[in-house]
């Protein structure tokens, strides 16, 4: 009777693996296209700690007063105090305390990450509906109801960058970047 080595098997085993390989990355299933640069950039919205990304556009605190009152209060209470969902203003100083509030004011370190979040996510019911003015403007409206920023302020990519947050030290690497390489 014909029977093959055990080391002919391995060998033949491996062609066979191989071969099938091969046949799978050619085949297509013929699903879905190619991404259009338009479509992708819907999705290219990712804005750096460091303001790189920021778009055109700008607002003011009065500007954002008004969207905030319009899109965002009925669920973050008047001037950010929060209710029913998360309070946006103050919390200042708490941090180092038992009784911590972490808001956007008292937590966030980017005030770049203000604008991303909520051009991404708010309002939570209808996301990415605000047109980038806007989102400048409710940024703005935020910041100055945390005393980041003053009455008369604009919120643009070169102004918004220029921000410092007051928790902007308060985070520690949990890996700090070697030294001795
Ligand atoms: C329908 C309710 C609703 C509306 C309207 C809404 N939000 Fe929110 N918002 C939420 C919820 C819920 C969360 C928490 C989401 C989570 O943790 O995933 C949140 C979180 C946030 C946060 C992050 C808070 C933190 O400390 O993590 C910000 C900033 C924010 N919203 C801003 C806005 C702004 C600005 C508007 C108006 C343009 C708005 N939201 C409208 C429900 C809402």
């Amino acid at each position: 009777m014909f029977t093959l080595s055990s080391r002919t098997a391995i060998v033949l085993g491996s062609f066979m693996f191989v071969t099938a390989t091969q046949v799978t990355a050619q085949v297509s299933p013929s699903l879905g296209e190619a991404i259009s640069e338009a479509d992708l950039a819907a999705w290219d919205i990712s804005i750096e700690t460091n303001g790189d990304g920021l778009p055109d556009g700008s607002g003011t605190v009065t500007q954002g007063r008004s969207v905030f009152e319009a899109q965002c209060m009925a669920c973050h209470g008047a001037e950010g105090a929060g209710q029913p969902h998360d309070r946006l203003v103050g919390g200042h100083g708490t941090l180092d305390s038992m009784q911590q509030i972490r808001t956007v004011g008292s937590f966030w370190p980017y005030a770049s990450t203000i604008f991303d979040y909520i051009r991404r996510a708010m309002p939570f019911n209808t996301p990415q509906t605000l047109s980038d003015n806007d989102v400048y403007a409710v940024t703005a409206y935020i910041l100055y109801l945390n005393d980041i920023i003053e009455a008369d302020d604009v919120m643009n990519a070169r102004t918004l960058r220029r921000v410092e947050m007051p928790n902007a030290d308060g985070f520690v690497l949990a890996y700090p970047q070697r030294t001795d390489k």
